[in-house]
């Protein structure tokens, strides 16, 4: 049984419009994450099913998730306030796998989809090269902490008012023109999940893919957030909550 917890909030920033940093206080959270995962987050107000939000960051006895105003819940766990309290179950999930053998990771991210990477970041030692990918300048977020996280962050939009002009994926698919690399880990839009697919399938890197799709329960009970997958194989539907989000990439079928 998944553990539920009511946990503190113990910071809240809102970093750009719209998009809340917060961190509440659990000691058992922050030693059980591992990166990629994430909690299921009872908004309150009149939200009935809890939302998928994941953990951004999580050390001593602090946990760190950061969300973009979407619709009804998102609005509601916005107004939440330091000192609130927020009913959490996690962490949820299956993370990033993080093999020894890798030395030349790269980390690509685009908009929602980077705040999961940060504390893949960290957890590769720093040495990732990154590649974040925003609709705007206004929407660049996290930049600073992921140069600091890096080897080195490359930082992109895709109307080219900030970084390197277009989509990031296309600036992934110019560094590995002139540089090696033995593992890809995205998180972002769909649209960009499946470029990042077929440049780590062209150039035969093995890559590893977080899904973000709609969630009922978060652990496995109400098949909402089944997804095609093709495990040596053989055609059949995964949970992304329990068997995921992080799939490797020959093994799931992006549809959208
Ligand atoms: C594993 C996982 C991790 C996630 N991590 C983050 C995160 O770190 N930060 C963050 O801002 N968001 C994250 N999301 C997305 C977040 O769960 C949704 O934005 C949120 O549930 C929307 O709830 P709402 O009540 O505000 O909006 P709703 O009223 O439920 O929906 C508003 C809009 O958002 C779309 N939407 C709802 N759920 C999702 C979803 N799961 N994926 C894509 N679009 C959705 C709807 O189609 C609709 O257009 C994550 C999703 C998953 C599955
Ligand atoms: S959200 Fe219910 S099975 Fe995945």
């Amino acid at each position: 049984m998944k553990k539920q917890e009511n946990c503190k909030l113990i910071r809240k920033k809102e970093i750009a419009e719209g998009i809340f940093d917060f961190t509440i206080a659990s000691d058992d959270i922050a030693r059980e994450t591992q990166c990629g995962q994430f909690l299921h987050i009872n908004c309150g107000e009149s939200t009935f099913l809890r939302r998928p939000i994941s953990i951004c960051d999580a050390h001593n006895g602090e946990v760190r998730f950061i969300f973009e105003v979407k619709g009804e819940g998102t609005k509601a766990l916005a107004k939440k306030e330091i000192g609130d309290y927020i009913d959490v179950m996690g962490p949820l999930g299956h993370g990033f796998e993080i093999k020894p053998s890798v030395t030349k990771p790269i980390i690509i991210g685009g908009g929602i989809g980077v705040f999961p990477l940060y504390k893949l970041a960290k957890d590769l030692g720093n040495n990732a090269t990154v590649f974040l990918g925003f609709r705007n300048q206004s929407r660049v977020v996290m930049e600073n902490e992921f140069e600091a996280a890096s080897a080195l962050t490359i930082v992109g939009t895709d109307d080219g008012s900030y970084g390197y002009n277009g989509y990031i994926a296309a600036a992934m698919e110019g560094y590995l023109r002139m540089n090696d690399c033995d593992m890809i880990y995205s998180c972002g839009p769909m649209p960009m999940l499946k470029a990042v697919k077929k440049i780590a399938e062209v150039r035969d890197i093995p890559c590893q893919l977080s899904l973000e799709q709609r969630m009922g329960c978060g652990i496995g009970a109400c098949l909402v957030c089944s997804c095609e997958t093709n495990k040596e194989g053989t055609d059949r539907y995964a949970k992304v909550c329990t068997n995921g989000p992080v799939f490797y990439s020959e093994e799931v079928t992006l549809n959208d």
